[in-house]
């Protein structure tokens, strides 16, 4: 009798964990996330950022941006070469007390789904790690720091 009464107890705690920041991958949590609501415009057959900024001005017209549906692709901005442009597209504005970002819309159709898959994203990438620094500084916004870009984990 006490064994299925552990179980019982073992279950009922499992419904009521919510997914640990940790347990977030991208493979099983964040791919899926991008390629259905980033994917028609940041997809298989969208350039490489560094072919994409050659040409940025015609891509941007014709609706295109640059490819993001990988690993690969989709730290590179968050980490270098467009370090943190997904965190400034994709804000909701409350971080700098300002307007969302402008890729911040696509997060999904309504404003809870928005709210939940910018929530996922920042627990992916990890506790204090939703930084919208720059490589560089500009204007009054210094660039990012080591500390700032440890606090990324992002796990594949
Ligand atoms: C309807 C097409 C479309 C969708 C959907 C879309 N984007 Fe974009 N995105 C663009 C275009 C076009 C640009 C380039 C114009 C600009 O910079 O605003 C861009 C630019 C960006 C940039 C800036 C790239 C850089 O470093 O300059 C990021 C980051 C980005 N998008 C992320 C996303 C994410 C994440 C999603 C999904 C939540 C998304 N976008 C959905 C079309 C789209």
């Amino acid at each position: 009798m006490q064994r299925p009464a552990a179980l019982a107890v073992l279950f009922l705690c499992s419904l009521s964990t919510p997914v640990a920041a940790q347990d977030l991958t991208w493979r099983k949590d964040i791919q899926p996330l991008i390629k259905e609501q980033c994917g028609g415009c940041h997809g298989a057959s969208a350039p490489s950022y560094e072919e994409w900024n050659l040409d940025r001005k015609n891509f941007e017209g014709r609706m295109i941006g640059p490819r993001m549906d990988n690993y690969a692709d989709f730290m590179r901005h968050v980490v270098w070469p467009a370090t943190g442009s997904v965190e400034r597209r994709l804000d909701d504005g409350k971080n700098a007390e300002g307007k969302p970002g402008n890729m911040h819309g696509f997060l999904g159709t309504t404003d809870a789904d928005r709210a939940r898959n910018l929530a996922t994203l920042k627990n992916w990438l990890g506790e204090g790690a939703w930084n919208l620094n720059r490589w560089e500084a500009r204007g009054s916004v210094p660039a990012i720091t080591k500390e700032q870009l440890d606090r990324i984990k992002a796990r594949y």
